[in-house]
């Protein structure tokens, strides 16, 4: 039967050969045509490949592409990364409208872009009905140990003095890379908060934490995996998938610790915080042990790899224009003098401090294409009409480049950030370095005491230099979404 069925179709071979073609051809115009025209009233954008879309665009510096292709088309345009259709926007003013006052339709992230990796439900990655009550718990969980007090000022002053203990041993007139001081240092702030305790910078515990955190964000090309999973298992990403594991088994040991000692009416950090809500039944949102170490994870990669990016290009910049570094520190020691630490009540008196902490975050800013966010309805913008399930892209470093807003944007000057009498320091409507709206940076308040407090108590300490042939300008790389410099070395010399 199945043999007479069988010639019976190699008969008819010819006619079902020609209804495969006919149905194949439909199937490759209907495509073909979607690809080049996309939804109607889309912005204008380069065209790219089936499949990788424009990702070949991006290149190793994806901010500066994005940057030049705003050129041509203008502050909104479309591409296609991978399959996916995104809407690039590089005005301040309509990242506005999108990201705040169309803030319903635009305040979700695409599961795809984290789902491969096993952290989705994230506070990242979260979306909905998720996002507001879990980014309210972790406010309120790290203002409980002290965001926005005293306690964290206290908290990041202490830990300025370790890391400058640190800078000190590495001995006057030796060249050497702050990466792993700094990245110690603000990973200890996190640590404190969320796992009540600091770790000595010999810990190898803290060590391990500050490399398997490296092998994960400073990856790069990591994108790609999106669109092909399989090459997640290529050489490549070896170091990604073992740093991956290290970092895990880290923190899933912590949890362990904590649950073993954990004590329901005395909560020693975020992370009782997070063990109590798994028991609560009235809890907004599903918890469960995975959400306690993803969440973990999140205050890791957001908080301590940017903050530690941007002090790291700030001695740079400092050791480059030693002008700079000199009018910093005489304002610093003008204001404060060599008595005491900068405390953050300085702030108003310390300018110039500030405007160069800002000029650093704007010229070297940590996540130059912002996060990506998702539209969940179709929303009108400058004119074009952006369908549901777009990918919203608002890349920070062309905003920050942008001749119209800033004056050679190019040359890092601190004096853009001060009133015209040089007394105060003023931020543009155009820098939006946190982000804006639903999604914002929930650290940002943390964020910018770490900054002030860590570099104005280097620049009271040390005065940094470049050794003497190194390169006139600083470089930098596009890891895994964040911008990190290259490495490069410097000395610390004691001011007293
Ligand atoms: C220089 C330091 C920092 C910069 C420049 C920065 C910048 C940003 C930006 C641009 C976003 C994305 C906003 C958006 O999607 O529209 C973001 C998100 C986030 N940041 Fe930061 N951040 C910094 C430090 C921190 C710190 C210290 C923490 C932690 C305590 C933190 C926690 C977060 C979290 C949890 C999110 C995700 C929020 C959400 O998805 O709802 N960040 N940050």
């Amino acid at each position: 039967m199945a043999f007479q069925t069988a010639v019976q179709m190699f008969s008819y071979l010819p006619s079902v050969r020609v209804l495969l073609a006919f149905f194949l051809t439909v199937l490759i115009i209907k495509w073909t045509l979607e690809w080049l025209c996309g939804p109607a009233n889309l912005p204008p954008g380069p065209w790219g490949l089936p499949l990788l879309g424009a990702n070949f665009r991006l290149g190793s510096n994806p901010g500066q592409s994005l940057f030049e292709m705003s050129k041509r088309y203008g502050k909104i345009f479309s591409l296609r990364i991978g399959p996916r259709l995104t809407v690039v926007i590089t005005d301040p003013e309509l990242v506005r409208e999108a990201h705040c006052k169309k803030a319903e339709a635009t305040s979700a992230r695409d599961p795809s872009t984290l789902d491969w990796l096993d952290v989705s439900g994230s506070i990242i990655s979260c979306s909905g009905s998720d996002v507001k009550p879990l980014r309210r718990f972790i406010l309120r969980a790290l203002r409980d140990f002290g965001l926005g007090k005293k306690s964290s000022e206290r908290l990041i002053m202490e830990e300025a003095q370790h890391l400058c203990r640190a800078l000190e041993r590495t001995g006057k007139g030796t060249f050497f890379d702050p990466r792993n001081q700094i990245q110690m240092a603000v990973a200890n702030i996190i640590c404190t908060l969320c796992f009540g305790r600091r770790f000595d910078y010999a810990s190898s515990e803290l060590m391990q934490l500050v490399l398997s955190l490296q092998a994960v964000s400073h990856i790069s090309g990591l994108s790609i995996t999106r669109e092909i999973p399989l090459l997640f298992l290529a050489p490549r990403f070896k170091v990604f998938r073992e740093g991956g594991l290290t970092y895990r088994k880290i923190i899933t040991d912590i949890v362990a610790q904590h649950k073993a000692t954990f004590d329901p009416d005395h909560h020693r950090d975020v992370t009782d915080k997070l063990i109590q809500e798994t028991s609560n039944e009235d809890s907004l949102f599903s918890f469960g042990d995975d959400r306690i170490y993803r969440t973990l994870i999140d205050m890791f990669g957001a908080g301590a790899d940017t903050t530690s990016s941007v002090l790291q290009f700030a001695l740079w910049h400092m050791a480059l224009k030693p002008n700079v570094q000199k009018k910093v520190r005489s304002e610093i020691l003008t204001a404060v003098g060599t008595e005491r630490a900068p405390d953050l009540s300085d702030r108003p008196r310390l300018p110039y401090t500030q405007a160069t902490v800002n000029e650093v975050l704007r010229l070297t800013h940590p996540v130059p294409l912002n996060l990506l966010h998702r539209t969940t309805a179709s929303i009108e913008l400058a004119g074009y009409d952006i369908p549901e399930g777009t990918e919203l892209m608002t890349p920070i470093a062309c905003m920050n480049m942008d001749p119209g807003t800033w004056k050679e944007p190019e040359e890092f000057d601190p004096e853009r950030f001060l009133s015209k009498d040089g007394k105060s320091m003023v931020l543009p409507p155009g820098f939006l370095p946190f982000g804006t709206g639903s999604r914002m940076c929930l650290g940002k308040t943390l964020a910018r005491s770490e900054l002030f407090l860590f570099f104005a108590t280097m620049m009271q300490r040390f005065t940094f230099d470049l050794p003497p042939k190194a390169p006139g300008s600083h470089s930098g790389y596009f890891g895994f979404f964040l911008w990190f410099p290259d490495h490069f070395k410097i000395s610390a010399t004691p001011n007293f």
